[in-house]
């Protein structure tokens, strides 16, 4: 056998293993995240749901359109509210967030101050827990 033999075979295996990485990378072999994971927003939406009825916003909040001591959640996610004040915003992520843990900060007109405050001042914690912000906003703006 030839001296460079070897040396031939060495190089068929380093081509080989080029081609092999360069058809299969590392990062493409790898899953996708699993639909599982919390991040994902079918999940987030599901989690909400589960925790507007834990936390009792469900008490005073409807999501089918109907008023009830709060204002119905159906199709707020983008819509335009007048405050107390006259002032409109635009009910984007930033408004849900800050309306969920400082309800009194800006009050939808017709409606009064004072309330959802006291009732969710003792579970604010649970709130800002985790993902559970994140969740319940989710799923206010799943509310079409
Ligand atoms: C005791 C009744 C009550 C409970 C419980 C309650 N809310 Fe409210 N919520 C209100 C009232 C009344 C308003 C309007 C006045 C204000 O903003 O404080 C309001 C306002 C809101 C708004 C803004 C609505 C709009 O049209 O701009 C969001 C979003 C909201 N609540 C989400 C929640 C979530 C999420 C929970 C549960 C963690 C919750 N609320 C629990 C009574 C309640």
């Amino acid at each position: 056998m030839p001296k460079w033999t070897p040396l031939l075979l060495l190089l068929g295996l380093v081509i080989l293993l080029g081609a092999t990485y360069a058809l299969f990378p590392p990062g493409r072999a790898t899953p996708a995240a699993s639909p599982t994971t919390a991040a994902t927003p079918g999940t987030l939406v599901a989690q909400g749901a589960v925790l507007f009825h834990q936390f009792k916003c469900d008490t005073c909040h409807t999501v089918d359109g109907s008023r009830a001591a709060g204002p119905t959640l159906k199709g707020l996610a983008g819509s335009t509210v007048t405050l107390d004040t006259g002032q409109t915003v635009t009910a984007d992520t930033q408004y849900l967030r800050r309306s969920i843990l400082d309800p009194d900060s800006q009050v939808p007109k017709g409606y009064s101050p004072d309330v959802m405050s006291p009732a969710i001042n003792d579970i604010i914690d649970q709130i800002e827990a985790d993902h559970n912000l994140d969740a319940l906003v989710a799923y206010i703006e799943s509310l079409k």
